[in-house]
């Protein structure tokens, strides 16, 4: 104990030496109380969130405000990979196994409302979009319907299939006045050569909720394959792949899910297993013995099938401690709160006449909120936050936006909102 200790110290005393201190939680940090998810907790109790930012070696020298780009990991995150690599590196083993898999997937899960056993790890959302858009078996003239609010992630694997193979995207811009509209312009969409649907859950322009569970009821009226990419939403908010439908659903780890960057997962129903083909084979991908005489091998009968090679256990073991984090505080406990941030950020930026991107429906408004100032280009409205604020944000150009989001999550406070409406204010006068 009293080596282990000394060892601990020694390693944080040289990396610290070397200008590249251990980031480990203070000893003094009182823990977050465990029965958190059981009760509703006030978005604006402050001990409380205040207590949850605490948790998180994140500088308080600016205030970040780009989880849709990247979310930040609390120290739990940080010592449960670091403390694997040190495991792990001392046998020098991969530490695949067939439990610990399935324990964090069962979290996984939790997070997304479907059976470990429909769960595939990934390194990030983009290539659980690649998965699924490649393994669907289109022919030429096949049409997908998608949106014009595409991140880069989940629409280059499509453009690239419909220049490589002739598949057909048709798309439509999200109307933020009423989900009905997104379902009637969808509906419009639809042909016999339809095959698939392929949309955000969270459009990474504007923060918009599209009603998936509606359009998934339209999908499965059409039977046509139903594709959500979650990158925005998984750990923003509760999501059940379940309910909403769909075929397959895509997410990072290292968004709002606050993992170990370069994860990722990617759900895929049960009985699309077979449908979406796993075209990236390797090691873990199937179960038994391969026989190159016959040519006979089998696919793991799980989404296991779509992971290939080694895969770095650290990491996957981060984003478990990651998901046990969200769950502790609790989904719903973060959604309210979250929700809360940017419901004051949309109401301040209406007061000071802003063009607000981002829908003003409650139902269809997110943890992000999206802004254009008009006649000011993006770069120097993120400048001059960052400059003069101190506030991280992101510029916008999706959906042929020129605009700047705000993304708000469990480690920001209301105080951080007035700091960015008086930024804004600051650009305005
Ligand atoms: C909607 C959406 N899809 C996919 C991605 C890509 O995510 P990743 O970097 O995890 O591949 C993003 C990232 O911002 C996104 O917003």
């Amino acid at each position: 104990m009293y080596r282990r200790k000394f060892l601990r110290r020694a390693s944080q005393a040289l990396a610290g030496l070397m200008g590249f201190p251990l980031l480990s939680k203070p000893s003094s940090l009182p823990e977050l109380p465990f029965d958190s998810a059981e009760r509703e907790i006030d978005p604006r109790d402050e001990a409380y969130w205040a207590l949850v930012r605490e948790q998180f070696p994140l500088t308080k020298e600016r205030v970040y405000l780009n989880t849709g780009g990247l979310g930040a990991s609390p120290y739990v995150v940080i010592a449960a990979v670091q403390e694997k690599i040190n495991e792990l590196e001392r046998i020098s083993e991969t530490g695949h196994g067939e439990e610990l898999w399935r324990g964090m997937k069962e979290k996984a899960g939790q997070i997304l409302g479907c059976k470990a056993e429909e769960i595939a790890y990934t390194r990030n959302a983009t290539e659980g979009c690649a998965i699924v858009c490649n393994g669907l078996p289109l022919q030429r003239g096949d049409e997908v319907i998608t949106t014009t609010h595409e991140h880069v992630g989940n629409t280059l694997s499509w453009l690239a299939r419909q220049k490589r193979e002739g598949i057909v995207m048709k798309i439509f811009e999200p109307s933020t006045n009423a989900a009905q509209e997104n379902i009637d312009r969808i509906a419009r969409l639809i042909t016999p050569r339809t095959r698939a649907l392929s949309i955000p859950h969270i459009t990474t322009s504007t923060g918009q909720i599209l009603s998936v569970k509606q359009i998934g009821e339209l999908a499965a009226g059409h039977k046509l394959w139903y594709f959500v990419d979650g990158a925005q939403a998984a750990g923003m908010m509760p999501v059940n792949v379940h309910e909403i439908g769909c075929h397959a659903y895509a997410t990072s780890g290292h968004k709002w899910l606050l993992g170990p960057k370069g994860t990722g997962l990617l759900y895929v129903r049960e009985d699309a297993l077979d449908l979406i083909e796993a075209k990236h084979l390797g090691g873990y991908s199937n179960i038994g013995e391969f026989d190159m005489t016959t040519g006979a091998f089998q696919f793991h009968p799980s989404a296991q099938r779509y992971e290939y090679g080694t895969m770095s256990t650290p990491l996957f073991v981060g984003l478990g401690a990651a998901m046990d984090f969200l769950l502790r505080i609790g989904m719903q406990n973060i959604w309210r709160h979250n929700f809360a941030l940017a419901t004051a950020l949309r109401e301040g930026l209406n007061r000071l006449g802003v063009e607000v991107n981002s829908p003003q429906a409650q139902n269809e408004h997110s943890a992000m909120i999206t802004f254009t100032l008009k006649n000011r280009a993006r770069e120097e409205v993120t400048k001059f936050l960052l400059e003069k604020f101190k506030l991280r944000t992101r510029g916008i150009y999706e959906g042929g936006l020129n605009a700047v989001r705000v993304s708000l999550h469990v480690y920001n406070s209301f105080a951080e909102v007035e700091r960015v409406l008086e930024g804004v204010e600051g650009l305005l006068g």
